[in-house]
C-alpha cells in the first residue's frame, strides 16, 4: 500500500561515493578484527538471529536469552568496543546536526538469505536523536511503515553508499529488511551487506 513516509524520514541515495565506501570497509574491518562478529539470539526463544552484529563506541547493542540491551563491553571477548571511526562521527554531523554525537553504532553482517523483521529502534534512554544508518555491499530491500506494526509500510532498495536518517516522527517507525538483493555490489569479495546504524542512547 503507498503511503506518505512519515515526517523526519531522509533517504540520501549515493551520500558515500565508493571511494569512502572503501575507506569505511577498510575500517570496519579492523574493528571486527578486535571486536570479532557474534550471532545474537532472540530474547526468550534463544532462536538466532540471521545477522551477525558487531559494534564500536561506548555502548553497543546486544540481544542473548536475557533482553535487548545496551553494554560497554563484547559478549564474548569481554573487552570494551572499539571506537567510533572519524569518518562515520562527520557523517553523524552532516545529516544530524545539533545532536550530541552517536554513543553506539551497531555493525549489522548480512549473508546471502539474512533478513530483519518489522521492528522499532527502541532501546535508547531518549529518542531525541535521529537514528542513522549506512548501507554497504549488495543491495538490500528496506520496508518501513508508521509507529504502530499495523501502519501501512513501503518498501525501496537500499544501495552500497546509501544513508538513511530516522528522525522526528520517523525516529519510533517500524522497519526491516526483507531480503537482500543478490550480485548488486563489488564492494564486500564475497557479496551480503554490512549495515551500520549510529545512534544517541543517553
Ligand atoms: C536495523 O534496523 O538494525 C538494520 C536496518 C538495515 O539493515 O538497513
Ligand atoms: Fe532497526
Amino acid at each position: 500500500m503507498a503511503m506518505a513516509a512519515p515526517d523526519g524520514f531522509r533517504y540520501l541515495p549515493d551520500f558515500i561515493d565508493r571511494t569512502g565506501q572503501q575507506l569505511l570497509l577498510e575500517e570496519i574491518r579492523s574493528i571486527v578484527a578486535a571486536a570479532p562478529l557474534f550471532q545474537p539470539v532472540m530474547p526468550r526463544t534463544g532462536k538466532p538471529f540471521s545477522v551477525r552484529m558487531s559494534n564500536c563506541g561506548p555502548l553497543g547493542w546486544v540481544s542473548d536469552r536475557d533482553g535487548y540491551r545496551y553494554e560497554n563491553c563484547h559478549p564474548e571477548t569481554g573487552a570494551l568496543w572499539p571506537g567510533i571511526p572519524g569518518t562515520l562521527l562527520e557523517l553523524w554531523k552532516k545529516v544530524a546536526p545539533g545532536h550530541p554525537e552517536p554513543e553506539a553504532c551497531l555493525i549489522n553482517y548480512y549473508g546471502p538469505g539474512s533478513k530483519m523483521g518489522l521492528h522499532q529502534d527502541r532501546d535508547e534512554q531518549t529518542f531525541g536523536a535521529p537514528v542513522v544508518s549506512v548501507s554497504l555491499g549488495d543491495t538490500a530491500l528496506f520496508r518501513i511503515g508508521g509507529t504502530k506494526r499495523t501502519d501501512p509500510t513501503r518498501s525501496f532498495r537500499l544501495a552500497s553508499g546509501d544513508v538513511v536518517v530516522l528522525g522526528g516522527d520517523s525516529r519510533l517507525a517500524y522497519h526491516g529488511i526483507d531480503r537482500l538483493v543478490a550480485g548488486t555490489s563489488t564492494l564486500l569479495k564475497n557479496g551480503g551487506r554490512i549495515n551500520l546504524t549510529l545512534r544517541r542512547v543517553t
